[in-house]
């Protein structure tokens, strides 16, 4: 029956739909800024750098003073959006996007505060996508990081492991990015570049709806998104396909 779906599907004229990648991050000294552009040359993106609302202000100063005064607020008060410092305002429909991609600086052991300012504004939407981590730290350890994450992305389906760079590893972005994105398996996630001239080795194993359920045959014609099982070689993969 799989086969008379897939030649009904071939008829009615079938488009895969690219599974899309949003790459989020915010960056003061331009380390994760570095990252995020050895990233996108890695993989295809969306990218939205975060820009906290007050403009000049030196992170840095008396031993990063400020940072501290917005990390403790957070911390303090994780649940009020007041302890959070404001950002400009991003347009950003995320139910277009399969999966985001966090570039995230470490501030006192937690994310960078204006980052969890879009997240906290953002990361309800994010429920049920893949989420990645990118981290950045002079020295630090990134779980506190990784739990601010999933505090503020509450139903995130989080790959692991994160990818921790240290800022002296910067220019090792290139071959990290790389390795960290074939552990994740990044090339796996429903489609995501995925090679469509490769769609001849293909053996389809089932087709389902976006529900999980197995589509009949009386559901064929019916226009919309569907998931395609299908296996290349040794590898069982999925993707999206919509009929139109
Ligand atoms: C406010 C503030 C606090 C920081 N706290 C830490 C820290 O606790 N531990 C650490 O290893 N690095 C800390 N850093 C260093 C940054 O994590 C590191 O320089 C990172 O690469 C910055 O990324 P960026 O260049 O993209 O902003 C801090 C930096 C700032 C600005």
């Amino acid at each position: 029956m799989n086969r008379l779906i897939l030649l009904c599907l071939i008829l009615a004229g079938y488009v895969a739909v690219q599974a899309k990648t949003l790459v989020v991050y915010y960056s003061y000294t331009n380390n994760v800024n570095r990252i995020v552009a050895e990233l996108t040359k890695q993989i295809e993106a969306d990218v939205i750098r975060v820009q906290p609302a007050e403009k000049g202000v030196d992170y840095a100063a008396n031993n990063y003073a400020i940072g501290s005064a917005q990390i403790s607020a957070i911390r303090n008060k994780p649940n009020d959006a007041s302890s959070y410092p404001a950002i400009d305002s991003v347009k950003v429909n995320l139910a277009e996007y399969d999966c985001v991609i966090i570039g995230a600086p470490l501030w006192w052991s937690n994310m960078a505060a204006p980052l969890q300012t879009f997240l906290l504004h953002h990361g309800k939407d994010m429920a049920g996508k893949k989420i990645g981590l990118i981290v950045s730290s002079a020295s630090s350890g990134i779980s506190g990081v990784e739990s601010d994450a999933k505090r503020l992305i509450p139903k995130g389906d989080f790959m692991s492991p994160s990818l921790w760079i240290r800022s002296s590893q910067t220019s090792n972005a290139a071959s990290m990015v790389s390795n960290w994105l074939k552990a994740i398996g990044y090339d796996n996630i429903s489609g995501i570049n995925d090679p469509a001239s490769d769609a001849q080795n293909e053996k389809i194993l089932g087709i389902f709806n976006l529900s999980g359920q197995p589509i009949s045959d009386k559901d064929h014609a019916t226009n919309g998104i569907y998931i395609v099982q299908y296996i290349n070689g040794n590898r069982i993969n999925t993707k999206k396909v919509a009929i139109r």
